[in-house]
């Protein structure tokens, strides 16, 4: 919380394509150690999404109405200085096995060489969402299984919605 009366601000960068369950608990948890929380979803052309970056915001402001010191906003170029000129100390991250360290540790150390005054803090996945991924939520409502309770239920009604627009016309 505030030190000398510096509000603290943390950013959680990502791609949130779209955001699940883990994410929003990341968010809920930020939203308690930081005075304010910008959610920042990364505007990346060369990736391909399943959401423009406009519908992954409003997704995520739906998701967090309920939290006053959560903001939502994208960014492009470098994290490191988005989160300078956003006045942030800290950058916030969710780990949710050792396979996700190894990146985690290069982004971190990337971004503390472009901005010693940015830290990094890693916050540990929910159990019940450690194995949760967008990836792997839009892989599983592509073939048809159920993701009840990996995502709210208005982020699984875009999908399946998003994914019957997608779908290829029959022959
Ligand atoms: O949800 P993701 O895809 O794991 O998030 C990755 C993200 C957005 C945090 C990362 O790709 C990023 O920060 N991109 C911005 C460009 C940048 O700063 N690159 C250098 C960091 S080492």
């Amino acid at each position: 919380m505030s030190t000398n009366h510096h509000p603290v601000v943390a950013i959680y960068p990502g791609s949130f394509d779209p955001p699940t369950n883990g994410h929003l608990d990341l968010i809920f948890r930020g939203s308690r150690l930081a005075d304010q929380l910008v959610v920042a979803v990364l505007r990346n052309e060369e990736k391909r999404a399943l959401f423009s970056v406009e519908e992954r915001v409003e997704m995520l402001r739906e998701a967090v109405a309920g939290y006053p010191n959560v903001t939502v906003d994208s960014f492009d170029g470098l994290l490191a200085d988005y989160a300078f000129r956003r006045g942030a100390r800290l950058i916030l991250r969710g780990i949710r096995a050792v396979s996700d360290y190894e990146f985690e540790l290069q982004m971190a150390l990337m971004n503390r060489r472009l901005r010693p005054e940015v830290e990094t803090v890693f916050l540990m996945a929910a159990e019940a969402y450690s194995f949760l991924s967008s990836r792997i939520v839009k892989e599983v409502i592509r073939l048809g299984g159920n993701v009840q309770g990996l995502v709210p239920p208005a982020i699984e009604e875009r999908l399946r919605r998003r994914l019957a627009e997608n779908r290829p016309a029959r022959p």
